[in-house]
């Protein structure tokens, strides 16, 4: 693996200035020639299964802005899909799944698991022959927590109350959904690792939902048992967790989970993040509306996190997905104002 893949440096520990810079959704409806290829692929799940496609709007960012990450384009709900359940994307609507009942549980998964994702194998084995070899390739997955909050929901929802009464009214049920989530997405993860990914990351954007005993149970314990059987077999590849809105449970999640890097929201306290920082690499946290807004809005928000944390091992992220109405003009200047760090 070459040298020059400063993402990997800087999640190994060493501060790298300027630091290593990519988005979250960095491939994605800001962006027309993203729109064009949409367009062209019939349904969203489509274009995540279609090897040319998926490939190409990838790269995308890439060209573009010559980040020095690429994140395989795909959805964490491919999952629950691949796991035998119903899923749609409708126009404007987000996800749409036929809500699970704790007596199907039993019967997800199944050998067609691999087969089923083995078009996003087929993307990343491609990706890491056509990026340049200085681009870090990113594989992920979601978090079990949040992808079974979709899972029983059947759709996205402010606050996961479906979700949660579900997992206290069926306990048992619940676990064992979540265990199957932990051990698929772990052979998910390796598998991704082997056809070519340099790092992988855990979204969990629904982890600001629980109470302490919750959080503990339904966000560090499932993904502390994803990273135990990632490291099992690769013990060298970087692990980013990202426990969006994890607020005062951030501080021991890295300690509990084993994550390499801590991916942080835009609300986490630059001081608390610098703290964070003396464990290991931390990842983010514009705010994305700073890079909608542009201006001083945005060299403010960028000047502070690299003045917080420009001088420990950091990689400049945004603090959760680009919105689709963000200007190019913004992100190029974003790019311009990171680069810029000394
Ligand atoms: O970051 C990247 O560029 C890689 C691709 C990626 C997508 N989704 C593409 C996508 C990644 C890493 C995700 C993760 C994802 N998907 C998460 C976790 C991160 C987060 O945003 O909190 C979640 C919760 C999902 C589920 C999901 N997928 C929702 C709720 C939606 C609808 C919301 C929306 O913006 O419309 C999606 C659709 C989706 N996933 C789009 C993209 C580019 C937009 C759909 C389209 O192009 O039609």
């Amino acid at each position: 693996m070459p040298e020059n893949r400063i993402m990997l440096d800087v999640l190994r520990g060493k501060t790298v200035s300027p630091p290593p810079l990519w988005m979250m959704r960095q491939a994605g409806r800001y962006l027309p020639e993203y729109r064009e290829t949409r367009r062209r692929a019939g349904s969203f799940l489509d274009l995540c299964y279609n090897p040319d496609l998926a490939v190409e709007v990838t790269l995308q960012p890439i060209e573009r802005f010559g980040f020095d990450a690429s994140i395989l384009f795909s959805d964490i709900l491919v999952m629950p899909h691949a796991l035998g359940r119903d899923v749609r994307f409708e126009e404007g609507r987000g996800p749409l799944l036929t809500p699970i009942s704790a007596t199907e549980i039993a019967a997800l998964g199944g050998e067609t698991f691999h087969v089923n994702l083995e078009p996003v194998y087929e993307t990343v084995r491609r990706l890491r022959t056509k990026l340049p070899d200085e681009t870090t390739l990113i594989g992920f997955c979601g978090a079990p927590w949040t992808v079974a909050t979709y899972m029983i929901a059947g759709h996205g929802t402010s606050d996961q109350a479906p979700a949660r009464l579900f997992a206290y009214r069926e306990p048992a049920a619940f676990l064992q959904l979540l265990k199957v989530l932990a051990d698929h997405s772990a052979a998910y993860l390796i598998r991704q690792i082997e056809s070519g990914a340099d790092v992988v990351q855990i979204f969990d954007s629904w982890s600001g939902v629980l109470d302490e005993v919750s959080f503990e149970a339904f966000c560090v314990r499932p993904v502390a048992e994803i990273v135990r059987q990632v490291r099992g077999v690769h013990p060298d590849v970087p692990i980013i967790g990202f426990p969006k809105g994890a607020g005062a449970h951030y501080g021991s999640y890295r300690q509990k989970t084993g994550v390499t890097g801590l991916g942080l929201d835009w609300t986490v306290p630059l001081t608390t993040a610098k703290e964070l920082q003396r464990d290991g690499a931390v990842q983010g946290n514009l705010d994305p509306l700073r890079l909608v807004a542009g201006g001083k809005a945005l060299a403010d928000g960028v000047d502070a996190i690299l003045k917080a944390l420009g001088d420990r091992p950091l990689i400049f992220n945004l603090g959760h997905g680009i919105t689709p109405e963000t200007p190019i003009a913004h992100v190029e200047a974003m790019v311009k104002l990171v680069r810029a760090h000394r």
